[in-house]
């Protein structure tokens, strides 16, 4: 008997406690419409703003559907930490790009804590602006599709990103973000729709991931600390890349960066540090780069110190930015041209402790070769080509 009713208490717990311990709020019932033309914007600010005033758990919910979404701000403070985004459908950003191109954003999360989001797909509808760029007219620069600014305590899980104006998900100012399970698909002659570009933030990680895009798979930023990549699968794209850096005199440094099993299929880099030649306080320390697989990389492993593009303001200068205990272990594969270990350190700061552990990269078939300036460390294990340190 005791059992029993122990067992009735059980089911009844089971049957409660998904309503009663968290709110939820479907944004149909704000007056969202999936039908990929209503514009639904306000309907998912009302939801937030229930969501994020509720004391206790939320979720917010998006049916499947596609709903057209112009730019959106969902900002803390919250008056609680534990908000799930549940996305079954599509968000669509709106077809004349000139909406939102000159925002820095279409959807963002600012001064958050405690928000995930699960599933669901982004489409940043980017390929009119890309193309007003490649044409040469004078063209607005863009949105990144999502945002995460001065927030904490994130989980993106399941989500993808197609098509962004400008890069597609962006941590910036932010601590401790997982971000899971991504994919991102654009066009892989796409201007400057970088995957995941993160700064200024620190205990962030991604894994998991397979992106295909135009520019960086994923890019680091100056402020970065404590970041851990794992299996991320690359290309098209450029690569992931350290930097750019140094482009300002004052500026953070870089430090504890893992960059682990990562496949890189005919992308322009592989694993990249890159800073301008120009003077700077900026720094790079502490990097691990291992178990990675080149599928014709035109620049498999590569440290840049002249990045100065349309020659601004860094002509015949060095690169102030130190750059140092960078390891690169069990890296192999094909390289799209002769050099495939570039290493083109600062002549004002040399790099130091770069420690290259079994590297085999080849090159049609045949030995690839190295390159080094201003480029101080130590090999062990296997290393071709030989290494020039
Ligand atoms: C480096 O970052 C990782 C997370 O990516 C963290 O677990 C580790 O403790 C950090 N190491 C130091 C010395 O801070
Ligand atoms: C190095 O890579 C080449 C080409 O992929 C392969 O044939 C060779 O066995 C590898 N060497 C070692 C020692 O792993």
């Amino acid at each position: 008997m005791l059992k029993f009713i122990a067992f009735l208490f059980s089911l009844v717990f089971i049957f409660l406690s998904p309503t009663t311990v968290g709110a939820s709020y479907n944004v149909d019932d704000f007056g969202a419409k999936g039908d990929g033309k209503t514009d639904s914007t306000h309907a998912f600010l009302d939801a937030w703003t229930g969501a994020c005033g509720s004391s206790s758990p939320a979720t917010i919910y998006v049916p499947p559907g596609s709903y057209l979404l112009g730019r959106a701000v969902f900002s803390g403070e919250c008056k609680n930490n534990d908000i799930t985004l549940q996305i079954d459908g599509t968000l669509v950003a709106p077809s004349d790009y000139s909406v939102l191109a000159s925002s820095d954003s279409w959807l963002s999360f600012q001064g958050v804590n405690g928000v995930s989001i699960n599933g669901g797909t982004l489409d940043g509808q980017g390929s009119a602006l890309w193309n007003c760029k490649s044409s040469g007219n004078s063209c607005p620069s863009g949105a990144r599709s999502l945002t995460f600014m001065n927030s904490k305590n994130i989980v993106v899980n399941g989500l993808s990103s197609i098509d962004s104006q400008l890069y597609h998900i962006v941590i910036d100012g932010s601590e401790n973000v997982n971000v899971r399970d991504v994919k991102i698909v654009a066009s892989g002659s796409s201007p400057n729709t970088d995957g995941i570009h993160v700064q200024s933030s620190t205990v962030v990680s991604i894994l998991n991931s397979n992106i295909k895009t135009g520019d960086d798979c994923i890019s680091v930023g100056p402020g970065t600390t404590n970041l851990w990549i794992e299996e991320i699968e690359c290309g098209p794209g450029h690569g992931i890349s350290i930097g750019s850096l140094g482009k300002d005199d004052n500026e953070e440094g870089v430090q504890n960066v893992t960059v682990s099993t990562v496949t890189f299929t005919g992308t322009d880099n592989g694993l990249r540090i890159k800073s301008w030649a120009r003077p700077s306080n900026g720094f790079v320390k502490g990097v691990l780069f291992q178990d990675a697989t080149m599928q014709n990389v035109q620049n498999p492993v590569i440290i840049d110190q002249y990045y100065c593009p349309h020659g601004d303001d860094c002509p015949n200068q060095a690169s102030g930015v130190k750059i140092s205990q960078v390891t690169y272990k069990n890296i192999h594969g094909t390289s799209a041209t002769q050099v495939a270990v570039k290493f083109e350190c600062s002549p004002k700061n040399p790099c130091t402790g770069i420690v290259l552990e079994d590297v085999n990269l080849s090159y049609d078939n045949h030995a690839a070769e190295s390159s080094c300036a201003n480029a101080d460390g130590t090999t062990s294990g296997l290393i071709k080509p030989a290494g020039c340190l």
